[in-house]
């Protein structure tokens, strides 16, 4: 019965029109989060550029025929060509190909679609963005962080560890004057200078900070420190990329919930 009503909604939506790039979502790691659209999506491609860390299970989904084109960072690579990956979208679309550009989380945040999209839109292509669950959401969730609480923030910021190297380094001080949960991506290789900066621009070296590695997947890992204890708590600990670091009085959430009810310990541990 569920399986009719799956197809029902595979089969409705948005066409994947010849000629066209959908850059599309995949979430954070677990294929469970992959969108009924993003599904859509893999079902029509003829060719699939995808990033690196994207499940196997997730790849399959596509249909046995279309070409499939690894376009993410491998290890020991710092990055892949922005540029010749944009003219091969542009080129692919032109010789009439579906093109489905899949990353990792949400194309839109921290993933290069924006530019992405500009590119395909200077070129005349037809695009159609197909959001995702973002890492930041997700490894939230998985720790049981709530991004807003009604008593602890009304805003959430999203930051970047690691600019762009032709730009200007982020004011880490005009965020801690913010006073709001700030969620890191890209932050874990450089939080010991991130943290002492935060605490030079006036964030108490107590602050709770969460360090969440590889948010639902198998080695999912969640450390839960402070501004102060972070650099050593995450040589100690060994915990490795990818990870979203969450940095505020939220953080502080998930021992309330363990004090509210401590059956919920197995569960978050
Ligand atoms: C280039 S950014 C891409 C972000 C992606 N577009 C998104 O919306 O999640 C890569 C960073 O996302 C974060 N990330 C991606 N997947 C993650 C996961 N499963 N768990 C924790 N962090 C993750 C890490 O900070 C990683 O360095």
């Amino acid at each position: 019965m569920i399986g009719a009503r799956l197809e029902g909604m595979l089969d409705g939506g948005p066409v994947f029109e010849p000629g066209s790039v959908w850059l599309v979502g995949a979430g954070p790691g677990d294929p469970g989060y992959l969108t009924v659209n993003a599904i859509r999506a893999l079902q029509q491609a003829d060719t699939v550029l995808h990033d690196a860390l994207i499940d196997d299970r997730i790849l399959d989904l596509a249909r046995p025929e279309a070409h499939r084109i690894f376009s993410g960072k491998r290890a020991g690579i710092h990055s892949i060509d922005q540029a010749a990956l944009c003219a091969r979208m542009v080129d692919l679309a032109r010789s009439g190909q579906r093109v489905l550009r899949l990353k990792g989380g949400d194309p839109m945040v921290f993933g290069r679609g924006g530019e992405e999209m500009l590119r395909l839109a200077e070129a005349e292509i037809p695009f159609r963005i197909i959001p995702g669950v973002t890492a930041g959401l997700a490894a939230m969730a998985v720790a049981s962080i709530p991004a807003t609480l009604r008593d602890v923030n009304r805003a959430v910021v999203f930051a970047t560890g690691h600019a762009a190297p032709d730009t200007d380094e982020t004011d880490w001080a005009a965020l801690a004057a913010l006073g709001q949960p700030l969620v890191l991506y890209m932050a874990l290789r450089r939080i010991d200078g991130i943290a002492r900066e935060l605490i030079a621009g006036g964030l108490p070296p107590a602050t709770p900070l969460a360090v969440i590695s590889s948010a639902t997947r198998p080695d999912e890992e969640i450390l839960i420190s402070s501004l102060g204890a972070v650099a050593e708590d995450r040589q100690r600990y060994n915990i490795e990329p990818p990870a979203i670091v969450v940095v505020g009085d939220i953080v502080k959430t998930r021992e309330r919930l363990l004090r509210v009810a401590p059956a919920f310990a197995g569960a978050i541990a």
